[in-house]
């Protein structure tokens, strides 16, 4: 089988729809046939919460904590995996609020979830990694493994500072380490019909005139589904911004070499 697609949801901006939009991919790559591994990399656990494994952030150790800061526990990431019914998880841990001060003072402190990965990514066509709301440890963790990055963003002026915020770090962790990561798309998420999010939609697709710019609205029903432990795509399929999600990961099977694999009806 050939390498997987890896790719992070990523903006250290908080509540821009970061793990909703990672949730509604991977459901949505799913739903087309992919087999994906979602990550929670992010020590809040929104993730996990929403998909109904609230169980396991609170379980005892071992857990993603023990995998990314103890090099003997790296291949116990296996045990760790939960079957979902859209996606297999890696679920964040109530511990991994403790990781960032440890990956610091580690060696190869960066590269701690890809050599982790390495045990268990080959089962699958894409990884999907969501990441905490901050520029730290665990967002350079997520981008040197995935080395490519999906970015959700408000439709609103402040995303513009947080963009160059965010695409200056990636800059320098590939100069740092010599790797190239892509951006992939950009989410504009919770968009509603104000002159704002119109005008932040035209600058969205100036900036970034070579990746598709999705546009995701403001849907109470993508709050239903997290509570109800699914993607939208699964929760709702005929939901309009099921049909978005869809065509995010179309774009992205396209983008992955995915396309001529067979879509399940
Ligand atoms: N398109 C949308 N329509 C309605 N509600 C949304 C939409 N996108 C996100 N939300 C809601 O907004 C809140 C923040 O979204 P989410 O948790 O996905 O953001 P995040 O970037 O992951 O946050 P954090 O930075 O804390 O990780 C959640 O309550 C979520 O249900
Ligand atoms: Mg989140």
């Amino acid at each position: 089988m050939p390498e997987p697609a890896k790719l992070c949801v990523s903006n250290q901006k908080g509540g821009v729809g970061k793990t909703t939009v990672a949730i509604n991919v991977a459901g949505a790559l799913n739903a087309r046939g992919r087999d994906v591994l979602f990550v929670d990399l992010d020590p809040q656990g929104n993730a996990t919460e929403g998909l109904g494994l609230v169980d396991e952030y609170e379980s005892p150790p071992p857990s993603l904590f023990d995998v990314l800061t103890d090099p003997e526990e790296r291949e116990t990431i296996a045990d760790l995996v939960v079957e979902h019914e859209e996606m297999d998880v890696i679920p964040s841990n109530i511990d991994m609020t403790a990781v960032e001060p440890e990956l610091v003072l580690a060696r190869r402190g960066g590269e701690q979830l890809s050599l982790a990965l390495e045990h268990v990514e080959d089962d699958y066509d894409y990884v999907v990694v969501d990441c905490p709301p901050h520029l730290g440890y665990l967002a350079d963790n997520a981008l040197f493994a995935t080395r490519n990055v999906l970015i959700p963003a408000l439709a609103e002026s402040t995303s513009k500072r947080a963009l160059e915020l965010l695409f200056d770090h990636i800059e320098s962790l590939e100069l740092d380490y010599e790797i190239e990561i892509t951006d992939r798309c950009v989410v504009a998420n919770r968009v509603e019909e104000t002159n704002e999010a119109k005008e932040m939609m035209e600058w969205f697709h100036q900036a970034f005139p070579d990746i598709p710019v999705w546009e995701v609205r403001k849907r109470v029903a993508l709050q239903r589904a997290f509570t109800d432990g699914h993607s939208v795509v699964e929760y709702s399929p005929d939901l309009d911004m099921a049909a978005v999600f869809d065509a995010v990961a179309a774009d992205l099977d396209e983008q992955f070499g995915f396309a001529d694999a067979e879509v399940p009806a």
